[in-house]
């Protein structure tokens, strides 16, 4: 639900005219919020495809927040206009392949039922396509011997990802809040798949966390005892960090599973502090020791952004102390607005550079692949995170004018 801030849209609103032609983004940043600025540039580019893919629902979620900042009907509608092109008019999803299980295919079950609880008369068709979302997962979607969701089936069978909480943990978890609060066992179950992955992926010395296992310990990466791949991703580990803190949003505190997640998002928090690179602000794509500053290595900016939302949105929920960690974001801030924001020929848009085309444990997972991989302009699993970012950052400077 919107949630108005003490500003006004209007405020917001207000500076949007293109006044800034031939000037530095950073220049404008005192009239002109990069929340809106990126979210209207992106939606003018006409890039975003009415899909129902992950990377365009990771887009969304900061589209979400930018609507929740602002409150402008022109984020609402966009949102609508989007989800409705993907949905029939019972609200199934269009061209859903019943034999693809994967936890990306999920993700997007979070806008919708972000679009639910907004719009008002409630929408059947929201409804009936978060049920649909929320069966496949917990009906159909395989799972390990110990429980924890295949990333995909029959891709990476066994294989648990950390891109899959941030895919399918935020929706699980408002859908249990929403409308099957008193079923512990599905609180029992979302704490289970977060347990899974701090004990096979997370580095208790470094505090980090490797970008997935395999518990079969079959696959060509998986460590024969761990079963955890080689390295720690910037992407993956960000997708977790995000999923930790947005997944507290909606589970009880009554649980004791509350406290454990609190202890673990604020363990990664304490690593992406540590783990910071000092000169820029940024963080490095592949992140383990040893690896920051090696040739081909570079700080990415998904990744980056992800961190920079995390910080903030902890420091903002409270669990998260404000002097240790804000410098922190405001680092990354500023690296963020300074390069990888672009400007966008002279049209007064902006462009969100340097972010990692995909990381993936399809091949052998090692630094060479990882580093391998092209870096996007205008990547939606950059731009969102950034967006999200923003708004944190934007709420920030508003409440302690
Ligand atoms: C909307 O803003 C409120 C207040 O800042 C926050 O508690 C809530 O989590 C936000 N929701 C989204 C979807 O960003
Ligand atoms: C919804 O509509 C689609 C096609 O428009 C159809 O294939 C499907 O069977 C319908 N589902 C229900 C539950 O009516
Ligand atoms: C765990 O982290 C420490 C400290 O960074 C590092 O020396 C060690 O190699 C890591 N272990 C694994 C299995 O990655
Ligand atoms: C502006 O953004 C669009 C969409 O990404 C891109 O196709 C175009 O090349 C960009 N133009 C410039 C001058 O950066």
């Amino acid at each position: 639900m919107p949630s108005m801030h003490a500003l006004s849209p209007l405020f917001w609103g207000l500076n949007l005219l293109p006044l800034f032609v031939g000037a530095a983004p950073s220049s404008a940043a005192a009239d002109k919020p990069y929340s809106t600025w990126m979210a209207d540039s992106i939606i003018s580019y006409n890039i975003v495809p009415q899909t129902r893919w992950y990377t365009e629902a990771t887009f969304y979620r900061g589209i979400e927040a930018v609507y929740n900042h602002t409150a402008s009907p022109t984020y609402l509608s966009y949102l609508t206009t989007q989800i409705d092109a993907i949905l029939t008019s019972n609200g199934s999803i269009k061209g859903w392949d019943f034999a693809d299980h994967q936890l990306d295919n999920i993700r997007i079950g979070s806008t919708i039922l972000y679009l639910y609880t907004v719009s008002a008369p409630k929408n059947p068709r929201y409804k009936a396509a978060i049920d649909f979302l929320h069966d496949r997962l917990l009906n159909h979607q395989n799972r390990t011997p110990s429980g924890g969701f295949w990333h995909k089936d029959p891709k990476y069978p066994n294989q648990m990802w950390l891109d899959g909480l941030f895919m399918a943990g935020p929706f699980s978890a408002a859908y249990a809040a929403l409308f099957d609060a008193g079923k512990k066992d599905l609180w029992d179950d979302i704490l289970l798949q977060f347990a899974l992955v701090e004990k096979h992926c997370r580095n208790q010395t470094s505090g980090m966390l490797k970008h997935g296992y395999d518990e079969s310990l079959k696959a060509v990466w998986a460590d024969p005892v761990t079963g955890e791949s080689p390295h720690v991703w910037i992407r993956a580990q960000g997708w977790y960090f995000v999923a930790l803190v947005d997944v507290l949003d909606w589970f009880p505190r009554s649980h004791p599973g509350w406290e454990t997640m609190k202890k673990w998002f604020v363990q990664l928090a304490q690593a992406v502090k540590r783990t910071q690179d000092k000169r820029s602000g940024g963080w490095w794509l592949v992140m383990d020791e040893g690896y920051p500053g090696r040739a081909g290595n570079y700080i990415e900016s998904s990744g980056t952004a992800m961190y920079t939302y995390g910080l903030l949105k902890g420091i903002r929920v409270g669990i998260l102390d404000e002097k240790e960690y804000f410098g922190v974001a405001e680092r990354a801030w500023g690296l963020m607005t300074e390069r990888f924001v672009a400007r966008n020929g002279t049209n007064g848009g902006l462009n969100w550079e340097g972010t990692v085309r995909v990381g993936s444990l399809d091949g052998k997972g090692d630094y060479n692949y990882y580093i391998g991989i092209n870096r996007v302009e205008n990547d939606l699993k950059g731009v969102g995170p950034f967006l999200m970012a923003s708004v944190e950052m934007e709420a920030y400077k508003a409440r302690t004018l």
